[in-house]
C-alpha cells in the first residue's frame, strides 16, 4: 500500500446504518431489543439488499450479483488481474434475532473500504466485499448456502431442489426473488482470493469476561444438522386410553432429552447439541400426535466425537422406539468439517490489532459462519467483537458501537495489509 495516512472509521454513520438496516424487519417489535426477522428471498430480505447495493454504489464500488444472490462489493485494486482479498457476511436473519449478527460484517466491510479510502490508500490487490446469500437454515434448511455453492461444497442440482416449508424449490424461489440462471455459474475457483477475513459479533461470552476487545479466530466448530421423523398412532384424545397409546410426541420428549444427555456425556464443552424445532401432526389439542418431527443441530470442533455423541442418540432412539411401538427415521441434512485458520491470516490480524493499538486473544468460534465455506477457497480467519452477555440470535443482542467500531478498524487495518 502507498502507506494510508490514518485509517479512520465513522462510528456514528455506521451505528446509523446498522440501525437503519435493522429496520427493516419482518418482526412486531418486542420490548428489551430490536427484533429482527429478515428470512431470505422475502420482500424485506431484497428491500435490504437493495439500500445495501445504493449504500455501495455511493461508495464507488463496483456491483455483481451471482445466480444465488451472493453480491460482490469491489474496490479495484492498483493490479486489478490478482487475486482479491475477501471480506463479508450476511444480513439476513432468523426469526426474531438482534441486530448484528452478521450485519457488523457487512456494514463494518463497507466502512472498513470507505475508511481505506479516505486515507489516501492505494493497494495493489483489489478489496471484494461479499453479503452472501442464506448463512442462515430459516428457510432451505442448510446454513452457509451462498457461501456453500460459491466454494463447490453443495452441487448446484442438490441446491435448486432445496424445498422451503411451502414446499417451493430455491430454483423457483431465486428465480422469482430475479436470480435467474444456472448455479453451475456461482462455484468460483481458488485463484479468486488470496485471502478472507471475516468480522462478527462473538455470540459467545468469553470477550466479555476477559475486558478484551478482539478475538482472532483460529478454529470455527463443525455443525451437523438432523432430521428425526417419529411415527406412532394418532387417534382421539379422550376415546384413546392410555395403555393403547403410541404417542408420537411423548416419544419424541424422550428423543429431545436424550439428545441433551448425550452432548452433556461427551466430556467437553465444546459439543453442544440443540433441538430448535418441532412439528406435531396433526396438531390439534384433542387429537394425539401421530407424527412429530424434529431439527437436530449438533456442533463440536472434533467431528468424531461429534459423531459418537450421534451414534449414542441412535442407539437411545432405537430404544425408545421399541420401547414406544414408534418408528425414529434419521435424516442428516448436513455435516460440516470444522475449519482451521489460516495462521498468516491470524497473524495479519494480530499485526493490525499492534497497529490499532488494542488487545486481542486467540479463539474458537462455536458459531458457523460463510468463512467456514471460504476456508476452502482461500487463507482465512475472523474478527470478533464482544456482545453483551454473549447474547445472540435473540432481539437483546447488542454490540457497543466503540467495539464495532474497533472491529471495524482492525478489519480495516487487516485487508490493508493483505492488500499492500
Ligand atoms: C449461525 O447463525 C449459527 O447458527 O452458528
Ligand atoms: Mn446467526
Ligand atoms: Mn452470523
Amino acid at each position: 500500500m502507498s502507506s494510508a495516512e490514518e485509517i479512520a472509521v465513522d462510528a456514528a454513520r455506521l451505528s446509523a446504518e446498522l440501525a437503519e438496516l435493522a429496520g427493516i424487519t419482518d418482526a412486531e417489535p418486542t420490548p428489551g431489543g430490536t427484533a429482527v426477522t429478515r428470512i431470505v428471498f422475502t420482500e424485506r430480505d431484497l428491500q435490504a439488499r437493495a439500500w445495501l447495493k445504493t449504500l455501495a454504489r455511493e461508495a464507488g464500488l463496483g456491483v455483481r450479483e451471482d445466480a444465488i444472490g451472493n453480491t460482490f462489493f469491489r474496490w479495484e485494486g492498483l493490479d486489478p488481474a490478482l487475486p482479491a482479498v475477501g471480506t463479508g457476511s450476511h444480513i439476513d436473519a432468523i426469526p426474531y434475532a438482534g441486530m448484528f449478527d452478521g450485519t457488523v460484517g457487512v456494514l463494518g466491510g463497507l466502512e472498513a473500504i470507505r475508511a481505506l479510502k479516505r486515507s489516501g490508500a492505494c493497494l495493489r490487490r483489489s478489496i471484494e466485499l461479499v453479503l452472501f446469500t442464506s448463512e442462515e437454515p430459516t428457510r432451505f434448511g442448510i446454513g452457509c448456502l451462498g457461501s456453500r455453492v460459491l466454494a463447490g461444497a453443495l452441487a448446484p442440482d442438490a441446491a435448486d431442489a432445496l424445498q422451503d416449508g411451502d414446499g417451493r424449490t430455491l430454483q423457483a424461489v431465486r428465480t422469482e426473488a430475479g436470480f435467474a440462471g444456472p448455479l453451475a455459474s456461482v462455484a468460483v475457483g481458488g485463484d479468486r482470493y488470496s485471502a478472507w477475513v471475516e468480522l462478527h459479533i462473538e455470540q459467545g461470552s468469553l470477550l466479555e469476561r476477559a475486558g478484551v476487545p478482539i478475538g482472532i479466530v483460529t478454529d470455527i466448530a463443525a455443525p451437523a444438522s438432523y432430521g428425526f421423523t417419529i411415527e406412532g398412532v394418532g387417534g382421539h384424545a379422550g376415546a384413546l386410553l392410555m395403555p393403547d397409546r403410541r404417542d408420537a410426541l411423548c416419544a419424541a420428549a424422550e428423543l429431545i432429552l436424550a439428545i441433551e444427555r448425550e452432548a452433556l456425556r461427551s466430556g467437553s464443552r465444546d459439543t453442544v447439541a440443540t433441538v430448535g424445532t418441532c412439528a406435531v401432526h396433526p396438531g390439534a389439542v384433542n387429537s394425539v400426535p401421530s407424527r412429530v418431527v424434529l431439527q437436530v443441530d449438533v456442533r463440536d470442533i472434533d467431528p468424531e466425537r461429534r459423531e459418537r455423541v450421534m451414534q449414542a442418540v441412535r442407539r437411545d432412539a432405537r430404544k425408545l422406539a421399541e420401547g414406544r411401538g414408534v418408528t425414529v427415521r434419521e435424516e442428516i441434512m448436513n455435516a460440516d468439517m470444522p475449519a482451521h485458520c489460516s495462521p498468516a491470516i491470524v497473524q495479519a490480524i494480530g499485526q493490525a490489532c499492534e497497529r490499532t493499538g488494542v488487545a486481542a486473544a486467540p479463539m474458537v468460534s462455536r458459531a458457523y459462519h460463510d468463512t467456514l465455506f471460504m476456508a476452502r477457497l482461500a487463507p482465512v480467519a475472523m474478527i470478533f467483537i464482544p456482545c453483551r452477555g454473549g447474547v445472540s440470535h435473540r432481539p437483546d443482542e447488542f454490540a457497543t458501537a466503540e467495539h464495532i467500531a474497533v472491529g471495524t478498524r482492525v478489519l480495516a487495518e487487516t485487508l490493508a495489509g493483505l492488500a499492500a
